[in-house]
């Protein structure tokens, strides 16, 4: 193989301090933190990312103090995946039995392991990352949940924790030989100070359904969205980067692959106060949702046939670019 085209090789005798990767004693969370002091959580149930903190050890994501983190239900923050199906399932479809957004986020993962690229000597300690895999099978299912979608599928989910940035990819199997279809999202709810101050760019020049005002089709609104109530879109065909801002400084950028549509919802006071997992009660004021997905319409993955998408969540200026 031509030197260039080589995978650049792991440091052999790697002499800064490395990542770390903790499973916790009852087997139902796995914790990566790197040098830098960022820091990931991701629980077995649902394979939910609970926390997700920067360099500066500042929480980035939003998980209520009601959260059930027991296996019990979904948890209420965090990055719950949705699969294999977005929202209430459509009425005559191979989904209509199951739960609104899946049972992705119910089921308890399997911890497949971790890759970890470790820092070297001529670099800081800022260049390590490490990559930690999850499965969930049908045969890992409920018995429940295997009767209301009984079909063969593998489901590989990646969380890679570097400086600054969480990367987020989840490969859908067909294991089987019979056809099925799906759709997925990323329900990132990701913590910021003031909902009031958030505005949010790059889907902008995009249209959108507006589950509020009754799933209407609206047209590319031309400005950034800004938030002054309960707010539940569906942007499709997308692919720009979106920058959740505060004032006018850049808290997050996403950049999505292969999840083009994305759903951004924040439920304000009334519809969180009717969740009874949510809290504070005034917790929505610092979370909003920026949900990657493939939601626009039912993807057909044929017997054997492999999906794959993502998105990875930046902090700018938390690393010198
Ligand atoms: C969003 C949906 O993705 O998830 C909203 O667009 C929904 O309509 C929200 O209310 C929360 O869903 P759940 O099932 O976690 O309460």
């Amino acid at each position: 193989m031509p030197r260039a085209d080589r995978p650049s090789a792991l440091p052999l005798s790697p002499t800064g301090p490395q990542p770390l990767v903790d499973i916790s004693e009852d087997n139902s969370k796995v914790t990566a933190s790197l040098p830098s002091g960022d820091r990931v959580e991701i629980l077995l149930h649902g394979a939910t990312v609970i926390s997700w903190k920067g360099p500066n050890n500042a929480e980035k994501l939003f998980l209520s103090s009601k959260a059930a983190l027991d296996g019990s239900k979904a948890v209420r923050g965090g990055i719950p995946v949705v699969f294999p199906v977005f929202g209430p399932p459509p009425k005559d479809h191979a989904t209509s039995t199951l739960p609104q957004h899946g049972f992705a986020r119910t089921s308890r993962w399997e911890y497949l392991g971790k890759t970890s690229s470790e820092s070297t000597s001529t670099r800081s300690a800022l260049d390590s990352s490490v990559k930690l895999d999850f499965g969930l099978s049908n045969d890992m299912l409920s018995e429940a949940d295997r009767k209301k979608w009984p079909h063969d599928f593998g489901l590989t989910y990646s969380i890679t924790l570097s400086t600054g940035e969480l990367g987020v990819s989840l490969e859908i199997k067909n294991t089987g030989e019979k056809a099925w279809e799906f759709t997925t999202l990323l329900h990132t709810y990701f913590r910021i100070q003031d909902i009031s101050k958030v505005s949010i760019t790059g889907l902008e020049p995009t249209a959108y359904i507006d589950k509020v005002g009754g799933a209407a089709q609206k047209s590319a609104a031309g400005s950034p969205i800004t938030f002054s109530g309960e707010t539940d879109r569906v942007y499709t065909d997308s692919t720009n980067t979106i920058l959740v801002k505060e004032g006018n400084s850049t808290t997050f950028e996403i950049v999505r692959d292969g999840m083009n549509d994305c759903v951004v919802w924040n439920p304000w006071s009334e519809k969180a106060a009717s969740m009874s997992d949510f809290g504070p009660s005034d917790g929505w004021k610092n979370m909003v949702c920026v949900e990657a997905g493939a939601v626009k319409e039912f993807l057909k993955l044929e017997g054997g046939e492999t999906w794959q998408g993502g998105f990875r969540a930046r902090l700018p200026g938390a690393v010198d670019d």
